[in-house]
């Protein structure tokens, strides 16, 4: 596998725009500074301010003739979402690419101000609302424009969606919840992609493989210790990116939509990450969702 943060130093990206989420840590800071050092004009979103600042002087230094901002909002909330997106059109006209991977696995049981489980808000609610009121941008780069989902192979996790406990009210497992939010990326890729292919904007997903980013951190205690473990076989950030960057910039990933990757190759699905019923009928639920909470 090639290593993203060490290739990504062609001047390709000049007059092109990105939008970053979760960029402020691991993968999407590693996205986020490789594109910018490609020459792209880079609007990195990240949830912790601290960790924002800091990963905003870190592009800046890797990349000091790139122009790159950073809004700091959480996804998990709806309000936050649809105030991020508003900046980001505050900043450009034009999106050529959109990398929706901010994300994580949640420590327990956790509600947002809006009502919803904070995972499938913050993983699939929030990226979903920022993502359709970025379009208008995105069309005015089109065709070419490209949006790129970062899933994870754990969406095998779950057999479905659970469409009577979508927030996980009776039945709360951690496992279960991060599946079921990186099958929601898959089944909102799949739909998104039907809806947008007379629009020349191609999306689709991928799988960064196992990262040694911050991503224990957030989860479970025990996790970390399972990362630690796995070191051996897990990836660096650089080499998680490396999919999502490809997506994002080749040539040859621009014909393709509606598509789960990794490693650069189509990925195996499961059963219900390929339903397109299941797709459909997520889209509409999502909607009702996010008009119930008033953004
Ligand atoms: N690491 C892995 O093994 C692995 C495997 C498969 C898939 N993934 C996926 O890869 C993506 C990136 O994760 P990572 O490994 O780079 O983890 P990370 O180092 O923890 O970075 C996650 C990023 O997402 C941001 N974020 C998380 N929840 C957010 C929310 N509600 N609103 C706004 N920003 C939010 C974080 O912001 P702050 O740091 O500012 O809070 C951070 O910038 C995620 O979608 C994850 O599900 C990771």
């Amino acid at each position: 596998m090639k290593d993203a943060g060490k290739l990504g130093n062609a001047p390709t990206g000049a007059g092109k725009v990105a939008v970053v989420t979760g960029a402020s840590a691991g993968i999407g800071l590693v996205i986020a500074r490789t594109l910018a050092r490609q020459g792209w004009r880079v609007i990195a979103l990240g949830r912790n301010p601290v960790r924002s600042e800091a990963a905003l002087a870190a592009i800046r230094t890797a990349a000091p003739d790139a122009k790159v901002d950073m809004i700091v909002a959480d996804l998990a909330v709806m309000a936050e979402a649809v105030r991020a997106a508003r900046e980001v059109a505050g900043l450009t006209e034009r999106i050529d690419v959109l990398v929706n991977n901010a994300g994580g696995t949640p420590a327990k049981r956790i509600e947002t101000p809006d009502g919803y489980e904070a995972t499938f808000a913050g993983n699939h609610l929030g990226p979903f609302l920022l993502t359709n009121h970025l379009l208008p941008q995105l069309r005015a780069a089109a065709p070419g424009a490209r949006i790129v989902n970062v899933s994870s192979m754990a969406h095998n996790f779950v057999r479905g969606m659970a469409w009577d406990d979508l927030q996980a009210k009776r039945k709360f497992s951690i496992n279960a919840v991060y599946g079921q939010s990186k099958l929601a990326n898959i089944l909102f890729t799949r739909e998104l992609a039907r809806r947008l292919a007379a629009d020349g904007i191609v999306v689709n997903a991928m799988h960064p493989g196992i990262v040694a980013s911050g991503f224990a951190s957030h989860g479970p205690f025990y996790l970390p210790f399972v990362y630690w473990l796995m070191r051996p076989l897990s990836l660096t950030p650089e080499q998680g990116a490396d999919t999502a960057l490809w997506l994002a910039t080749a040539a040859e990933a621009g014909s393709v939509s509606g598509g789960y990757f990794v490693k650069r190759r189509p990925g195996k699905l499961s059963a219900a990450a390929r339903d397109d019923e299941a797709a459909r009928r997520l889209w509409g639920e999502t909607e009702a969702l996010i008009e119930r909470s008033g953004a």
